[in-house]
């Protein structure tokens, strides 16, 4: 366990299909950290047809944005849970009001953002990578024929069930995702290297860019980013200005 002031407090930013899913499940497994994905969380409640499910499903086929708030709500009540880990978020915040409404969140845990790591992929690098993910659904573990095979085509590695194509893999849903991005999510990063800011006491979290078309270009400076940023942590007390 650790002081909530100790806590990394990490978002993994990136285009759709940039690798956030691929590089947390890396960093999970290596190191003492959990992880959270919006897009795996909403892909549940569509299985499970709950409330939320039933909102998201259209939604996230048409490779649309749920709104701010429902995404709040059904983040913050696994965050808390998570209180006293190190985590990483994958798919949240995705636009600048989400990263208010987790800013203020975070502010009443006393346990503010420390790193942000923005993985710079070029689009086209990308859109082929799409065509060849599979997925299980259960777990969120994530494949690609080109570059991460399961062990036995079109099964998952652990539980031996069959890996499933996301419905909004496809090349026409997949173009309005990274419109999507270009439109309400890529400002996100104008509002973490912008100056303190109001929402934040304390210095603000570290963002980090990182460029590279593969992963192995990648992990050794995600690896670096992440040597704790111990610099950056905060407490409450006594450092809130
Ligand atoms: P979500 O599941 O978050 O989708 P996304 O952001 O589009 O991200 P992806 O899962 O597509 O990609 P990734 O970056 O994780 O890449 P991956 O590691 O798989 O969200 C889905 C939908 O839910 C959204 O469209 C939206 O509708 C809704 N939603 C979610 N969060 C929301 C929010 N906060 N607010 C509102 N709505 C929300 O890698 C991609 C592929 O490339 C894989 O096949 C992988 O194996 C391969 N790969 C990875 N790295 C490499 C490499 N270095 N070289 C070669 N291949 C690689």
């Amino acid at each position: 366990h650790h002081p909530n002031g100790r806590a990394l407090r990490m978002i993994m930013f990136g285009k759709p299909g940039a690798g956030k899913g691929t590089l947390t499940a890396r960093l999970v497994q290596k190191y003492d950290i959990l992880s959270l994905s919006t897009g795996d969380l909403l892909r549940q409640h569509i299985a499970e047809k709950t409330e939320v499910g039933r909102v998201a499903e259209e939604i996230v086929a048409k490779g649309g944005l749920l709104p701010d708030e429902l995404m709040l709500k059904v983040v913050s009540s696994k965050l808390d849970a998570l209180r006293h880990k190190h985590w990483i978020l994958d798919g949240f915040p995705r636009t600048v009001g989400q990263g208010r409404l987790l800013d203020a969140h975070l502010r009443k845990q006393c346990s503010p953002l420390n790193l942000v790591v923005n993985l710079d992929v070029p689009d086209e690098v990308i859109l082929t990578r799409i065509s060849d993910r599979w997925v299980h659904l259960p777990s969120g573990r994530v494949y690609n024929l080109s570059y991460n095979r399961p062990r036995v085509d079109g099964l998952d590695d652990k539980t031996g069930e069959p890996l499933t194509k996301r419905p909004d893999d496809n090349p026409e849903t997949f173009t309005r995702r990274l419109q999507q991005f270009y439109a309400s999510t890529s400002p996100l990063l104008q509002y973490y290297s912008s100056s303190p800011s109001t929402n934040s006491p304390g210095p603000k979290a570290k963002l980090v860019s990182l460029r590279g078309s593969t992963s192995d270009e990648i992990w050794p400076l995600l690896e670096h980013a992440l040597a704790w940023p111990s610099e950056t942590a905060l407490g409450c007390g006594g450092t809130a200005s």
